[in-house]
């Protein structure tokens, strides 16, 4: 199932409530909710207050991407905020499979992040225990920038890589993603895409749409 997890990020803060709801009236499956500690990456975003307030305005499925360094220290905090799924970045974890695991105890599902830069071995043994791989398609910590094309081949090699071990996990995207590219995010393996300025700048309701004309094509 091709899904779109808008990213908060990019959206009126000031109005928040409302375009979360317009988003998910128009189709959006998940909320992306990016958080940064000013660490990992040099932005600070928000934390676990907006996520349990905004927990409110949707029953649809918080997508939570930790961009924190040892997220190991907050996932049971996150988790009891209202996340469905929490993705912790490979280069963040000293112990990533331990935090997979504590993921999982929580009873929420797993992610794993990997930067552009870093290569598919890291999750060779690792693999197998999670629910989605999100594939970054530019460097972390700002909305608003443009997709890396090597990125697709990742992409496309990870399904490949999935595909050869009998796996069907999902693939996100996050990063420069917009209606003019889903098609080709889509076709090289994506299935899970993350729309920050392409959803929030403008026309909520119909940047939404523009994705799900997209996704119909399939
Ligand atoms: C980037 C964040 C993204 C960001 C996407 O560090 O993880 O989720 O909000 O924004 P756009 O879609 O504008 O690139
Ligand atoms: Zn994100």
């Amino acid at each position: 199932m091709l899904i779109l997890s808008p990213s908060i990020l990019a959206a009126d803060f000031t109005k928040l409530g409302e375009q979360i709801k317009e988003t998910v009236e128009a189709g959006a499956e998940y909320i992306h909710l990016d958080v940064m500690d000013g660490m990992f990456v040099p932005q600070i975003s928000f934390g676990m207050p907006v996520i349990e307030t905004i927990r409110s305005c949707t029953d649809k499925v918080f997508d939570v991407h930790l961009m924190i360094q040892d997220p190991g220290r907050y996932i049971e905090t996150f988790a009891k905020t209202g996340a469905d799924i929490i993705t912790v970045h490979a280069e963040a974890c000293t112990h990533l499979d331990r935090v997979i695991q504590q993921i999982k105890a929580a009873g929420v599902k797993a992610g794993v992040a990997l930067n552009p830069a870093t290569p598919l071995s890291a999750l060779d043994y690792v693999l197998d225990e999670l629910d989605m791989v999100l594939i970054m398609t530019v460097n972390p910590g700002f909305g608003g920038q443009k997709l890396i094309p090597y990125c697709l081949k990742k992409v496309s090699d990870l399904r490949a890589m999935m595909k050869e071990r009998g796996l069907d996990i999902d693939i996100q995207v996050d990063g420069g993603i917009k209606a003019s590219n889903a098609k080709e995010v889509i076709e090289a393996g994506a299935n899970v895409l993350v729309g920050g300025s392409a959803v929030f700048s403008g026309d909520v309701a119909a940047n939404t749409k523009a994705f799900m004309d997209v996704f119909a094509e399939f």
